[in-house]
């Protein structure tokens, strides 16, 4: 069905984001850059061969729970909308899309990355040809009261992105996602799972390096962004499970000291040798705690589904009344 595209993030607002972002990253100690700039066009391309790697099991497990619950989630939730954060290329989607076509009528796939999510949506909207597709190009920790409300939706937000917020940020997001949900909507959660660690540095560190390309894309993003002038050459790829945090965390380390001048802020940045600045935060969870922060945001879980081998979750959750 003809396609709907809203913009609720204007390239000047991207602008304005990243300007600050990236001015507040490099200013603190540790230096850190949030994850959500991984993601122009060559960004989400590189995620998506990620996803294809050996090391990176979620998205084979996260496929797998889907193929096995797609139509118990069709006959629990009966959903008319299906309303995806962080959507990508909505490959895992499809799968859902298909086990709900007696009742679903429309399809609203959100994403920073618009240029990519018009893409795979005017695909999805080809291959599914009764379904209203209508696309938002929205910040989901800035925009989630904008998104189209109504009737039995199924907020779906897979592949573990929930795990790249911060703690804090992420009762806070559950919260007010809680706060747009009624009656009849659910919200369907992929989580990547606690497991044994060598694992997990794998799949954050893989053979071929595409981890690592994915990882300095953003220092290229700033670069073409905000005229900066990163030697993208001279910082390596780390990816380390924090045991107390239950996390993996990427950092780009500096080979040598270096002054980066970043002229669309007019800044100035010096690095030490092998200063490390975290780019993201990949939390891993257990049942117990997903219940927990389900619980603190006013969410009760429904079902909790996992893999045949327990490496991912998929959390059926609905307001708690
Ligand atoms: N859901 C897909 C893609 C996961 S990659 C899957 O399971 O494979 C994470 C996606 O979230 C990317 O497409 C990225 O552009 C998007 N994203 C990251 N931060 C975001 C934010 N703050 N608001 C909206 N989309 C965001
Ligand atoms: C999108 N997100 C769930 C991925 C993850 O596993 O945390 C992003 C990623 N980072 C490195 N590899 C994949």
């Amino acid at each position: 069905m003809e396609d709907h595209v809203d913009r609720f993030l204007t390239a000047d607002d991207l602008a304005k984001t990243l300007r600050q972002d990236v001015r507040e990253g490099l200013a603190g100690t540790p230096k850190t850059l949030p994850p959500k700039w991984f993601y122009d066009e060559r960004g989400s391309a590189l995620f998506e061969e990620i996803t294809r790697l050996d090391e990176y099991y979620p998205t084979r497990r996260e496929r797998e729970i889907l193929t096995a619950r797609a139509s118990e989630i069709a006959a629990l939730t009966g959903a008319r909308t299906l309303l995806e954060l962080g959507a990508g290329s909505g490959e895992k989607t499809r799968l859902l899309l298909g086990a709900l076509k007696g009742t679903l009528r429309s399809y609203v796939p959100v994403d920073v990355s618009g240029d990519f999510l018009e893409e795979a949506a005017a695909a999805i909207a080809a291959d599914f040809p009764d379904l209203a597709v209508r696309t938002v190009v929205a910040d989901y920790e800035q925009h989630l009261h904008l998104l189209p409300g109504g009737e039995r939706r199924l907020i779906a937000f897979l592949g573990g992105t929930i795990g790249n917020m911060p703690p804090a940020a992420r009762v806070g997001f559950l919260g007010g996602l809680r706060a747009t949900m009624g009656e009849g909507d659910f919200l369907l959660l992929g989580a990547d799972l606690v497991k044994d660690p060598g694992r997990l540095v794998r799949a954050y560190d893989d053979a071929a390096g595409v981890t690592a390309e994915f990882n300095r894309n953003v220092l290229h993003v700033i670069n073409r962004e905000l005229d900066a002038d990163f030697d993208v050459t001279a910082f390596e790829h780390v990816a380390v499970w924090d045991e107390a945090e239950e996390w993996i965390e990427m950092r780009l380390r500096s080979t040598r000291a270096q002054d980066v001048r970043v002229g669309g802020l007019d800044l100035e940045v010096s690095f030490a040798e092998g200063e490390e600045m975290r780019t993201e935060i990949s939390a891993k969870f257990r049942r117990e705690r997903m219940e927990a922060e389900l619980g603190a945001s006013g969410l009760e879980l429904a079902e909790f589904w996992t893999d045949a081998v327990g490496d991912f979750s998929l959390t059926l959750a609905r307001p708690r009344t």
